[in-house]
């Protein structure tokens, strides 16, 4: 019979649609730990100092945007601190690459006290995906969740080691892109009001009142969050600069990548 371990582990992560939750959720899965609580960093409640302690292991995971962690994320994972507190560090792309942005994760949690001692690179559908464009639809597939299942696994027989990791990257980070100023548009037609997509937005940027829906191009990251959360499929981001993206990473990404692990 596998040995339980008993400390405490979190599952921290941002997952604006879903993938890198999916993944964390297996990895910890073949952890099997016998306590697991999840710190959805989309959620206000989240975003606030939190203290980990070393008797504690927490897995961390964030999606790639271009080649960086977000910085949304960043800000939000500065919130934390830690007192040698073993981490898993995890970094979703859709199947372009991760550039600097697992580097990047790993020197932002030894900075504000986490000691990281796994890491790994897994993919998702790329948020930009739709049925004209499709990249790395149905990623992560069985195949990496059993990849990801066994990554756990194998977490397991570390924990007792410090021994650093080495992640892929480079210095200088790659340079973060101009934010573009891009808001998804509603079809008032299609829409039911539901507020599905107020809730998801990671950065508060739609807000309804009565029977009206004001989104903010200010504070959109193009998450795709609400696009993809819609039931009624009445969000979309027609925005020439995103489609441009989408169909040459559908035209130049179609070689499926395979994840990576650090260990
Ligand atoms: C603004 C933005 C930029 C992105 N940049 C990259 C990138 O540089 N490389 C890549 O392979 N995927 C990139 N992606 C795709 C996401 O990393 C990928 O879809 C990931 O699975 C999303 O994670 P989530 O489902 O947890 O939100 C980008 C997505 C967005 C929204
Ligand atoms: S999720 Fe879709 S249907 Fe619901 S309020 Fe938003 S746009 Fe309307
Ligand atoms: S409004 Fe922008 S930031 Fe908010 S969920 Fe939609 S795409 Fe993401």
């Amino acid at each position: 019979m596998k040995k339980i371990i008993n400390k405490k582990l979190s599952l921290i992560y941002f997952s604006p649609t879903g993938t890198t939750r999916k993944i964390l959720k297996e990895i910890a899965d073949g952890m099997n730990f016998k306590k697991s609580i999840q710190i959805d960093l989309i959620k206000k409640d989240n975003i606030k100092k939190q203290n980990f302690t070393d008797n504690e292991i927490v897995i961390i995971g964030v999606p790639v945007h271009s080649g960086r962690i977000p910085l949304t994320v960043s800000n939000r994972l500065k919130n934390f601190s830690a007192n040698k507190t073993k981490a898993i560090l995890v970094a979703v792309y859709g199947n372009r690459h991760y550039d600097d942005a697992l580097l990047e994760l790993k020197d932002l949690v030894i900075e504000v006290g986490f000691l990281p001692i796994a890491a790994a690179a897994f993919i998702g559908v790329h948020s930009f995906s739709n049925s004209k464009y499709p990249i790395a639809e149905g990623r992560p597939n069985a195949e990496d969740l059993k990849i990801a299942k066994d990554f756990g696994k194998q977490i397991r027989t570390k924990l007792e080691e410090n021994k650093k990791i080495q992640v892929p990257g480079n210095y200088p980070y790659k340079k973060r892109l101009e934010k573009l100023i891009v808001k998804p548009i509603i079809d008032m037609d299609l829409c039911d009001l539901c507020g599905m997509c107020e809730r998801v937005c990671p950065v508060d940027a739609i807000s309804m009142f009565r029977d009206k829906i004001n989104i903010d191009a200010n504070s959109c990251i193009y998450c795709h969050a609400c696009v993809k959360i819609c039931p009624q499929k009445a969000m979309v981001i027609d925005d020439e600069r995103i489609i441009k993206s989408a169909k040459n990473l559908h035209e130049k990404c179609k070689q499926p990548q395979i994840p990576e692990i650090f260990l």
